[in-house]
């Protein structure tokens, strides 16, 4: 069946961010936003067909305004669709037990070495089948959705075995092909050592290396290979290893770097050409620079820094720096339990020093960067891929400033009408 077009008319603010399909921004190119007032957006077959003022797309489109399903944006700000470049979105059960320990002092890798954290996720995920999985992650996606957010990068790593890791990919697969949100897969293996590894961690990473990377690569189940690159989960030597390895099967690197403790994790994403670097929030100058010189994205994730309550990454330093800086929720059941960007948003500019312009390009071109989907998605383009949503405030100031709350009005994705 033919779609009918959209033509989304008059928005007070269209911010099409800054075209750059090659590469993600940096430093002041991250500040400047492109806005047009009184915007106005044609989306047929799936892509943007025409960007401009609602003078310049209502003449290029003037015979065939009465076929358009018309969207009035008057008072409202039209952007590109989020994406999230960081999820843990596939798994089971939820963890509020630990709230409280950690409430009364306990530390995050204090509960997972005591057996809990990623591990009590492990055996939830594990428990659950296919369909369970998928039942609870569509729900989380719908979710995503009803915040604006089109695409959504998820990582495997609550599986820690063959046959979960591939549930939990499989799962994935799934979802980007019936939910409208797109998926794109990161295969994490390398999330904890498990239980039964515990005495021969070395063996699990051969595990890993030699054995679950080749298949995921050999059945074309994820585009990414992760490490949690972290003082008593993986060193900077073993995450290296895993690392080349995936690069060596065509899995691109990405990495969680230097989260709890400075650990050189931001260093070895550049040395092996890791695409990003995530968490970054003891990250050292050394490697924020080295980061700016090998053009590695820093994903930040400061849901994870305040739900831990830990000190935030320096997002304003690494820009200042040169590093490209996208933002994502780390969407997760331990340490970032929210699928709101928007509130991450917020987060960048109260609490790393980013400013809203920044905020919004962190969330849209650079974080599609983070998942090398730059060339489709992010900004409003033509030709880009029609994912938008338009959010009910007058300014991209107010989406920031009115914090804690959902300003979604209407979502497209692929130029299908998802959310109104
Ligand atoms: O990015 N740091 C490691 N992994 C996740 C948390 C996973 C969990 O606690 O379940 C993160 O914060
Ligand atoms: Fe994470």
């Amino acid at each position: 069946m033919t779609q009918k077009p959209i033509f989304i008319r008059h928005a007070n603010q269209l911010i099409t961010i800054k075209d750059s399909s090659t590469a993600p921004l940096k430093r002041q190119d991250m500040n400047e936003l492109h806005i047009i007032e009184d915007g106005s957006v044609w989306l047929e077959n799936g892509i943007i067909q025409a960007v401009g003022t609602d003078v310049e797309v209502s003449k290029l489109y003037k015979n065939r305004l009465a076929e358009a399903d018309i969207i009035d944006a008057t008072g409202k700000i039209v952007t590109p669709g989020l994406v999230d470049p960081h999820t843990h979105l596939v798994h089971a059960g939820s963890r509020e037990n630990e709230f409280n320990m950690r409430l009364q002092g306990a530390s995050y890798m204090e509960i997972m070495n005591a057996g809990g954290g990623i591990h009590s996720t492990t055996s939830a995920t594990r428990e659950a089948t296919h369909e369970e999985l998928f039942e609870q992650s569509y729900k989380r996606l719908n979710q995503f959705l009803l915040h604006g957010v089109t695409t959504v990068e998820a990582k495997s790593g609550y599986g820690l075995a063959w046959e979960h890791e591939l549930k939990q990919l499989e799962v994935a697969n799934s979802l980007n092909e019936k939910h409208p949100i797109d998926i794109v897969s990161t295969f994490m293996g390398a999330h904890a050592v498990p239980a039964n590894y515990k005495e021969t961690p070395e063996e699990f990473v051969d595990l890993v290396i030699n054995e679950m990377i080749p298949k995921v690569a050999e059945l074309g189940l994820a585009e990414f290979n992760d490490v949690f690159c972290e003082r008593g989960v993986f060193t900077p030597e073993q995450s290296k290893r895993i690392l080349e390895a995936g690069v060596k099967h065509g899995l691109l690197a990405k990495i969680h770097a230097d989260e709890i403790e400075p650990y050189a994790g931001a260093e070895l994403a550049a040395e092996v050409g890791a695409v990003s670097a995530d968490h970054l929030l003891r990250v050292s100058d050394e490697g924020i620079q080295v980061m700016a010189e090998k053009n590695v994205i820093g994903v930040l994730l400061p849901g994870t820094a305040f739900f831990l309550m830990a000190d935030f990454a320096n997002g304003r330093k690494m820009i200042d720096a040169g590093v490209p800086i996208a933002l994502s929720t780390d969407s997760n059941p331990g340490s970032s339990p929210t699928i709101s960007l928007p509130f991450i948003m917020n987060l960048g500019c109260l609490k790393m020093g980013m400013t809203p312009a920044e905020v919004l390009v962190a969330t849209t071109i650079n974080a599609a960067h983070a998942i090398k989907r730059g060339h489709e998605v992010g900004s409003i383009e033509q030709g880009k891929k029609a994912d938008i949503t338009i959010f009910n405030v007058p300014n991209f100031y107010q989406l920031i400033y009115h914090y804690g709350m959902n300003h979604t009005d209407t979502v497209v994705k692929a130029g299908k009408l998802v959310v109104q």
